[in-house]
């Protein structure tokens, strides 16, 4: 007998680093800090300093006395203690040790061991980032100061009617409050980016294998098709209904890490973003923000997850009963590093394969010295505009 396709003396599997390392001086970790980042939502950033880890930086984030938020280098300029220890004031954060106090871009306030407070601190300046409250989040630019973009903007996402608020979660949650996984998943940003242009894996993982986590109708195995278009790429998935109508829905990822997902229920309010953001090569930590009226108070509501047991205490044999995202992404590679040698697309991962593409080209493109896709300079410019959006039609009619 011959025995074929064992796992024996198969190749060393590896993985390519032009779209997994976000590190500082790396291709795809310059390409990234081109574009602004939500740091934490904005009701998270507070007078208590909070550590938090971006692109492969250990930063320090909180809100000044005043309200606005800072992003500071972790390590104090004086002598290196951590400003996870300072104190905030009206005007800035005062370091533990010796008292040095920065505002929120880096300005040495006062040097209190210092005769008269420190007079010549003026060439004092604690390292920064670039920080704004947009959209419910507080945002970060991490890049080249000539090259800070204008904030991203979204037709659906502005203006606010009367009452409403952006609804934001920071903690990684997709789909099922506290039974999806942690806070900051364990694995790399590109895990998640394509999950979302993967609408064949909500028949299987989220429909028909484990619990239904969204609709009933998506157990209906859809046709799809994708394209690239001038954001990044588009799904259309279809799947006929028993009714006899068409359920279409149609998905747009902007590049580089933003999906616009229409939701269960289609309309202007209910579409969101979910944004995928590097937290350093082996973790990531997701943001769903989206328009909600006043009073609204959780997605989940009426989802019937009440009786769920919280992921924190499922066992292994719950796990292996009901994988959900986290199980499925966590593990296509050790470390949370998907080894791209090993991995065999096929024709339901086209819209994978046209994501990977968009991301190497733009890569390539800033290292080039060009600027990136989807940045804009001008702060009156055009929201992006997307068509992802829900319908429901009689069969072949759809829009
Ligand atoms: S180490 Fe921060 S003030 Fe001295
Ligand atoms: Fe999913």
């Amino acid at each position: 007998m011959i025995l074929e396709g064992t796992a024996y003396g198969r190749p060393r599997p590896t993985y390519d680093p032009l779209i997994t390392e976000v590190g500082p001086g790396t291709p795809c970790g310059e390409y990234l800090r081109r574009y602004w980042h939500p740091v934490l939502a904005s009701r998270n950033v507070t007078g208590r300093p909070r550590k938090i880890r971006l692109l492969g930086e250990d930063l320090i984030v909180f809100r000044d006395g005043d309200g606005r938020p800072g992003v500071l280098y972790p390590h104090c300029m004086h002598r290196g203690s951590s400003l996870f220890y300072g104190k905030v004031e009206a005007d800035g954060i005062r370091c533990c040790y010796h008292g040095w106090k920065f505002d929120v871009e880096g300005h040495c306030l006062e040097q209190p061991c210092e005769p008269s407070g420190g007079l010549n601190r003026s060439w004092a300046r604690q390292p920064w980032y670039p920080v704004h409250d947009h959209y419910g989040m507080v945002w970060a630019y991490m890049g080249p100061p000539e090259k800070m973009p204008s904030l991203p903007r979204f037709e659906h996402m502005e203006p606010l009617d009367d009452g409403e608020f952006y609804y934001v979660l920071d903690n990684s949650v997709q789909s099922h409050a506290d039974h999806a996984g942690p806070e900051v998943v364990p694995y790399n940003w590109t895990a998640i980016n394509e999950n979302c242009l993967d609408p064949f894996h909500v028949q299987v993982l989220h429909s028909t294998f484990s619990d239904v986590h969204f609709l009933p109708e998506m157990a209906i195995m859809p046709t799809v098709e994708w394209e690239e278009i001038d954001v990044g790429v588009i799904y259309t998935s279809r799947r006929k209904l028993e009714t006899g109508e068409e359920l279409q829905k149609t998905l747009t990822w902007v590049a580089p890490n933003i999906s616009v997902n229409p939701g269960p229920e289609s309309g202007k309010g209910r579409k969101a973003l979910s944004i995928f953001v590097p937290v350093d090569d082996t973790h990531t930590r997701a943001f769903v923000v989206r328009r909600a009226p006043a009073g609204f108070k959780d997605i989940f509501q009426g989802m019937g997850l009440e009786s769920v047991k919280p992921w924190t205490t499922m066992t292994d044999e719950e796990h292996q009963d009901m994988p959900n995202d986290y199980e499925a992404q966590s593990t296509q590679g050790p470390g949370g590093i998907q080894l791209h040698s090993q991995q065999h697309l096929v024709r339901s991962d086209l819209g994978i394969a046209l994501q990977r593409r968009v991301l190497k080209r733009e890569i390539q493109k800033v290292a080039a010295g060009q600027d990136p896709m989807n940045i804009s300079f001008d702060e009156t410019s055009a929201p992006i505009s997307t068509p992802s959006g829900v319908v429901k039609t009689p069969v072949g009619v759809g829009a």
